[in-house]
This record gives C-alpha cells, sequence and structure tokens, in this order.
C-alpha cells in the first residue's frame, strides 16, 4: 500500500536553499557601512544577498548611487521593488533574482556583505578574481579568513569590515630612475601584503617599504643604509606594470 502523501504525489515547488536567512541591517549599521565605504554618486554598488533591499535604497536615497542588489528569495526581491519604488529610487537601483555566486559582479566599485564567515570566504574567490583591483568590499560582522581587513570599525557593538580588492602585482618588475639608473623589485603577495626584493643597477638595495592599495603600490627604496630615500607610485593595469611616478627625485 502506497502513502497518500508520498514523495511521488508532492507537487509544490522545493523550498530555495538559501546559503543565509533574512536578517536586516540596522540603519545605522546601513550608515555606518555606507560611510566607511566612502560610497558615493560615482559608485556602483552591488549588495549580494539584498534583502528588502535597504542598503542600495539608502544609498541610493541619501548619496546619489545606483546599485544592483542580488537575493535568491523571489519574496525579497519584490519587497525591494516596492520599497524602491516607495522611496522615489527605483531609476537608481535594481533588484536581481540571482545567486550570488554565479552571478556577474564585475561592475561592481562597492560590495556590501551581510552574510555568515563561511559563506564570505566561498565567495572570496570570485570577489579577488572579479572585481576590479580598487573595489571596495563592506562586510557587516563578519570577516574573510586569513584576508586581513585594510579598515573596520565598530557600531551598536557590531563589527563592519572593509577591504579594498588588491592587484596581483607578484613578481619581478623594473624600471628606470631619472638619472637613468635602474630599479628592480621582486615582489611577493599575500592578498594586499607586499614583501620583496630589490636591486639598483644590479647590485642588492633596500626595500623599505611597499603598500598596496588596489592597483597603487607606494615604494621606499634606497640604495644603501646612508643612501637617501627613493619613493615611487607605481600603477599597475591588467595586472602588469603600467607607469611609475618618481615621488621624491634623487639628489645628484
Ligand atoms: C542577512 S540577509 C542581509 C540582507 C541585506 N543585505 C541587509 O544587510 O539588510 C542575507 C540575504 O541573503 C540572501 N541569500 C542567501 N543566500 C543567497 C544566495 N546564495 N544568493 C543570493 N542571495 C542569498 C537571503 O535571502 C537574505 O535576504
Amino acid at each position: 500500500m502506497t502513502d497518500e502523501i508520498g514523495v511521488d504525489s508532492y507537487t509544490s515547488p522545493p523550498e530555495t536553499l538559501l546559503d543565509v536567512p533574512f536578517v536586516p541591517t540596522d540603519e545605522n549599521v546601513v550608515e555606518a557601512m555606507l560611510n566607511l565605504g566612502a560610497v558615493g554618486p560615482n559608485d556602483v554598488l552591488y549588495d549580494l544577498g539584498s534583502g528588502d533591499g535597504r542598503i542600495l535604497i539608502s544609498a541610493a536615497r541619501n548619496r546619489d548611487t545606483t546599485g544592483i542588489g542580488v537575493d535568491l528569495d523571489p519574496e525579497r526581491i519584490a519587497d525591494a521593488m516596492e520599497e524602491a519604488g516607495w522611496a522615489g529610487v527605483q531609476f537608481l537601483v535594481d533588484f536581481i533574482e540571482d545567486d550570488i555566486f554565479t552571478v556577474d559582479i564585475s561592475a561592481a566599485t562597492v560590495v556590501t556583505l551581510y552574510l555568515l564567515e563561511m559563506v564570505n570566504l566561498e565567495l572570496r574567490p570570485r570577489l579577488l578574481s572579479e572585481l576590479r583591483p580598487g573595489t571596495r568590499i563592506i562586510s557587516h560582522a563578519f570577516g574573510m579568513g586569513d584576508w586581513k581587513p585594510d579598515d573596520w570599525r565598530e557600531m551598536s557593538g557590531v563589527n563592519i569590515y572593509k577591504w579594498i580588492v588588491p592587484a596581483q602585482i607578484a613578481g619581478i618588475w623594473e624600471w628606470e630612475r631619472l638619472d637613468g639608473r635602474l630599479y628592480r623589485i621582486d615582489l611577493q603577495q599575500d592578498f594586499q601584503e607586499i614583501t620583496g626584493t630589490a636591486w639598483l643597477d644590479g647590485e642588492k638595495a633596500i626595500l623599505e617599504s611597499a603598500d598596496l592599495q588596489g592597483a597603487r603600490l607606494e615604494v621606499t627604496l634606497r640604495e644603501n643604509s646612508t643612501a637617501a630615500q627613493d619613493s615611487f607610485t607605481l600603477h599597475f593595469k591588467n595586472n602588469e606594470l603600467h607607469s611609475v611616478k618618481t615621488a621624491t627625485p634623487p639628489k645628484a
């Protein structure tokens, strides 16, 4: 005898499998997240797991920011569109029913997250490889494992974290100083942390500091411990060295 409510007679669609349940961010935390990300009118903001759309709607209403909200739950998408209409910002924001693990995020200049550390970690390879260097990522409450934040704030008892997507710059790079002498650096990279070795005209030099922010690397070098400091700003494009600016010209 078969059960009348067995698997074969089950007709309702399966519930959407969410990686994180809907829990909205408090409005004062939303404001702190947007401030930490320095979100402005020229940004394209992506909220991955956008819930009722409050982060995007607040950015659109108060900062003229355009944005895309992504949520797997159709009810959340419908709510967010309705809220955007009430706020009069429907022409600045859009909400799409999609999965944060497959949706195209490459147009973002800022990404906001209120997920879970485990979900952030799963998303991390995409954030690092698909977002342009310099894109800011702001996360409510949850970290990114061993990718340390560039900045953070505490608001109403919760931490908010900020990361700047680093260009991939590990490798050997060379450029000429203004006097024609050749600098060469061999860089290792651990997210935004840069270490390395330097040479000037083939002789070992000192790499005193290397600070990477997005696609811009500020380096300070010295020919030897008694020589004057040389500072340069290196710009990377498509993970190649694109231009070098001298910050302090070498003394004659
Ligand atoms: C904690 S809520 C955050 C809502 C909003 N970002 C905020 O801060 O107020 C997480 C949201 O992620 C959505 N979500 C969970 N897993 C998802 C997935 N794989 N793809 C897209 N959205 C997802 C849930 O439906 C929920 O609305």
